[in-house]
């Protein structure tokens, strides 16, 4: 949500902060600053609204300084005011901190520091309070910066700017993402590596309780009993073009297109349709396991929820194992009955989401072992999770999920075969039939991409629309989600997704000429009840706008957006595609904020 970014090194620091948060712009925010140090002491510049805001006030009074810290802030406690945007100082001014997460005993605190002025409505500001509390006694920024979190109850990530040590920074992290970037005689603290792209492809991500010492020449890590540790390093293969448009209007756009080039990547070494096999990489989970797996429990959020949706009919029709779908911000309580024979997978783009988090360590606290599929190397959930199925989308900078839900999907669907394969449900000359068909989906993906007419003019017939209900059933059920929430998120419409088969117990009384009614109906098990539930809406009225296999129209449907033939299992990665681009071009037509659309953020590490 919030962003940080932190540089120490021979550069001018501005230019890196202001360019980091730049690239950190995408996890959604409302405010940002920066602080830099030079011979005047901590100098600071915020504003609330948009970074270019900021970036005008800068033009005005450049802040010079090689060390210095920026911050984008997604309000929580306070609104998005110059007050209470970040950096915020102890009293003396000689000690600048900013913050991700919620210090959620802040009240407490801050009634316990007497005699220090407070110039927020933060949780934030008691931190760089505390710390210079103990600074005041320590003499020792780590120190103080580790006595002031064992105080702290909540979540967080911090980069701390002390006036008294020009070339030091330091940062901590518990439960909030927070990586560092290695240099050459320059190094970088970041909550996302896309902040790190410009400089560096050596990050150092941190451990839950760490503190870190970073200075020109190096970082050196703590536990949280501040103990030296030693963390890996991974080398991030993204390139700095990811975050760029690359000549597109929006990067929604860029991202939908490049979803035949996502998905063959899922694919490529995966796939041996010969033998009928699925192999992954270092994929962490033993065979033992799947095989005698009683259950599996899918936890997610959001797109990641509609994936594991899709996952849920493949595994349960192809390896004949009963899956359960959950909400994470539902299982974290732990009332779910995760036990030893439970093989949760947990879907995550970021791997950063709180409550899939959390959901995790109640899963794994019951013994059940956890499977990650996400698209973050590094990440707490990659981390955490006893296997992984690392994504390989790229960086997604939309807020809106698009190429990253058909990886999660694709992965999804990879992993549903393998279990199949593995327990013995799926035949080998089955498989082979299936994975034949996978690899021939990337230029059908490309072939929906290219065939956009009907969805234009879609777009604009029902650009004023009252209301959006999309419909479908079995695999495509998760694709109607999808498609309204690709449309409410970004268009502002009231968009809802529903069974077909359930309209008519409740939801059919609100249609009438003003609805529009988008009905995923593909070839497969359930077109013939699609049709049905589709003329129920015609007989009241509705605008039928349907996704269905070439060749195969119908006659009731307003529109048509085509898909090309496939397995049934794989419609819903071509069928997204067609309501991916109505949603953003209902969207540019109402000349909304695409790419961040009001009070959301890309990665959700709150509750
Ligand atoms: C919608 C969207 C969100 C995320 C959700 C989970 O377009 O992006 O619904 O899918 O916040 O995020 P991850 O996958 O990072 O756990």
């Amino acid at each position: 949500m919030c962003g940080i970014v932190g540089y120490v090194g021979p550069r001018a620091a501005l230019p890196v902060l202001v360019e980091g948060l730049r690239r950190l712009e995408y996890r959604g925010y409302d405010s940002a600053g920066v602080v830099v140090l030079n011979g005047h002491g901590l100098e600071s510049e915020k504003s609330p609204g948009k970074l270019q805001n900021l970036e005008e006030r800068l033009k005005k009074r450049p802040l010079d300084g090689t060390i210095g810290l920026g911050h984008t802030r997604w309000a929580t406690h306070g609104g998005a005011t110059e007050p209470n945007a970040h950096p915020h100082f102890s009293c003396d001014r000689r000690i600048a901190l900013v913050h991700n997460g919620i210090v959620e005993n802040f009240a407490e605190l801050k009634r316990g520091l007497r005699g220090h002025r407070f110039a927020s409505e933060t949780d934030t500001e008691v931190a760089a309070h505390l710390i210079e509390r103990f600074y005041a006694s320590e003499r020792d920024p780590v120190r103080a910066v580790h006595r002031a979190v064992g105080l702290l109850r909540g979540h967080f990530a911090f980069a701390v700017i002390f006036a008294d040590h020009p070339d030091l920074l330091v940062a901590a992290r518990l439960n909030c993402p927070l990586v560092l970037g290695l240099g050459e005689e320059e190094n970088f603290i970041a909550s996302d590596i896309a902040a790190l792209l410009p400089y560096t492809r050596r990050a150092l991500p941190l451990d839950e309780g760490d503190i870190a010492r970073v200075d020109r020449a190096g970082v050196r890590v703590f536990d949280r009993m501040l103990v030296p540790a030693r963390r890996p390093v991974i080398e991030v293969t993204w390139g700095a073009e990811s975050a760029a448009k690359g000549g597109h209007a929006h990067y929604m756009l860029k991202e939908i297109l490049q979803q035949s080039e996502t998905v063959a990547a899922e694919l490529s070494g995966r796939v041996d349709a010969e033998r009928g096999d699925v192999r992954f990489e270092r994929f962490g989970i033993p065979k033992a396991a799947l095989r005698s797996a009683r259950r599996i429990a899918i936890a997610a959020c959001g797109t990641a929820w509609h994936a594991g949706l899709v996952a849920k009919c493949a595994i349960e029709e192809l390896a004949k194992v009963p899956a359960d779908v959950g909400f994470s911000s539902e299982l974290r309580y732990g009332d779910t009955p995760f036990d030893r024979d439970t093989l949760t997978v947990a879907i995550s783009q970021s791997g950063e989401t709180s409550d899939t988090l959390a959901a995790v360590r109640a899963a794994r606290e019951a013994g059940s072992r956890v499977l990650a599929i996400t698209n973050i190397r590094g990440s707490t959930l990659a981390r955490e999770a006893d296997g992984v199925l690392f994504m390989r989308a790229g960086l997604e900078v939309c807020v809106a999920a698009t190429k990253t839900y058909t990886s999660q999907v694709m992965n999804a669907l990879l992993f549903a075969i393998h279990l199949g394969r593995v327990r013995g449900a799926l035949s080998r000359a089955r498989a082979r039939q299936i994975l034949r068909d996978a690899l021939a989906l990337p230029p059908k993906v490309q072939e929906v991409l290219g065939d956009d007419c009907a969805v234009l003019r879609c777009a604009k017939r029902f650009l004023r629309g009252y209301d959006y209900m999309y419909i479908g059933r079995r695999y495509n059920l998760p694709t109607a989600y999808e498609g309204a929430l690709k449309m409410k998120e970004i268009s502002y419409l009231h968009a809802e997704g529903y069974g077909a088969g359930e309209m008519k117990h409740g939801p059919l009384a609100l249609v009438d000429r003003r609805m529009t009614v988008v009905a995923i109906a593909p070839q497969g098990r359930v077109l013939e009840k699609m049709v049905s539930n589709m003329q129920e809406i015609h007989a009241r009225k509705g605008h039928l706008v349907a996704v269905t296999t070439r060749g195969h129209p119908i006659a009731i449907a307003e529109e048509t957006f085509e898909i090309p033939p496939c397995e049934e299992m794989f419609s819903p990665l071509l069928a997204v595609v067609p309501l991916q681009l109505l949603a953003y071009h209902t969207a540019v037509g109402l000349g909304r904020d695409v790419d961040q659309p009001r009070n959301l953020a890309k990665s959700v590490t709150v509750e």
